[in-house]
């Protein structure tokens, strides 16, 4: 056991990037951590996070494989639960609700994006985009009804009665990107949306997001290992072995050029 009077925690710097005080924090972490106990060996996956969002803020995260991107995102999602330290939402202290009411803010708040697009393959698009709103109970005119706006949202209305096989892999995206807006979230949270994509459907993905976030002022949490990609966001959180070695705002917000993690030593950061 190590001494925590000997050996007192790193602390990071709270950065914040609000610059109005009207807008609302719709996300804080405080001294956050997140250890895997998996057999004998325990991961400390996320080691002291201290994060402001404000709503509304377009943000990635970046870092190598292993620095705790994914269980950043979940934690955010509320898919997972911290181990220790605090996570709010929407002013709400997380480790205060009950797995129900977990669930009902998830539901309320949160939309995901996967790198794998996540789809149900036997459904068609409109059937995948109705699925989050089975599962929160809404009526079935209802339910077609959004799955129809969110899918015209991304452009996609006229594809609504196929499988996903049927379509391409940035149209495949653009339908999980409707389906996660179907409960209208407040908070978007992808993992490499574009991971899977060539550089042309990947533009086309951003721009949605970009839509997303200006009309829709949605919150965006994207990860990305692409600084092409992270340069479109506000703001870049640069995570390494569970820590956050960066956080500055992105060149159309007065910061500097994003760095690329991938051919970059950390140190040259
Ligand atoms: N369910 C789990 N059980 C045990 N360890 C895990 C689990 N999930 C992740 N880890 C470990 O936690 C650390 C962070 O993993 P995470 O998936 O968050 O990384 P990442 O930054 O998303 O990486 P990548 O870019 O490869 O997706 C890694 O060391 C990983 O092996
Ligand atoms: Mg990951």
């Amino acid at each position: 056991m190590s001494n925590s009077t000997a050996h007192p925690p790193v602390r990071t710097p709270v950065v914040s990037t609000m610059s109005d005080p009207s807008i609302k924090v719709m996300v804080e972490l405080r001294e956050l951590h997140k250890i895997y106990e998996s057999g004998a060996n325990a991961v400390h996956a996320l080691r002291g996070l201290n994060v402001d969002i404000p709503e509304g803020q377009y943000i990635a995260i970046m870092g190598a494989s292993g620095s705790g991107k994914s269980t950043l995102l979940n934690v955010l999602g509320a898919l997972d639960v911290p181990t220790k330290g605090s996570f709010k939402i929407a002013g709400r202290l997380t480790s205060q609700l009950s797995k129900d009411e977990l669930a009902a803010l998830r539901n309320e708040y949160i939309g995901f994006i996967f790198q794998n697009f996540n789809l149900l393959a036997r459904s068609t698009a409109i059937e995948n985009c109705e699925l989050p709103m089975i599962y929160a109970g809404v009526p079935t005119k209802k339910r077609r009804e959004a799955a129809l706006a969110a899918l015209e949202k991304v452009h996609l209305s006229d594809r609504g009665k196929h499988l996903p096989s049927e379509l391409s892999g940035g149209q495949q995206q653009r339908v999980a990107i409707a389906r996660s807006l179907v409960n209208n979230p407040r908070v978007l949270l992808a993992d490499e949306p574009t991971g899977n994509l060539d550089s042309h459907t990947s533009a086309e993905i951003l721009k949605i997001m970009a839509q997303l976030h200006e009309v829709e002022k949605l919150t965006i949490i994207l990860v990305t290992h692409d600084p092409g990609v992270a340069t479109a966001a506000e703001r870049v959180i640069i995570l390494k072995d569970g820590r956050i070695i960066y956080d500055k705002p992105t060149p159309r917000r007065g910061g500097p050029e994003v760095p690329d993690v991938r051919a970059l030593s950390m140190q040259e950061i």
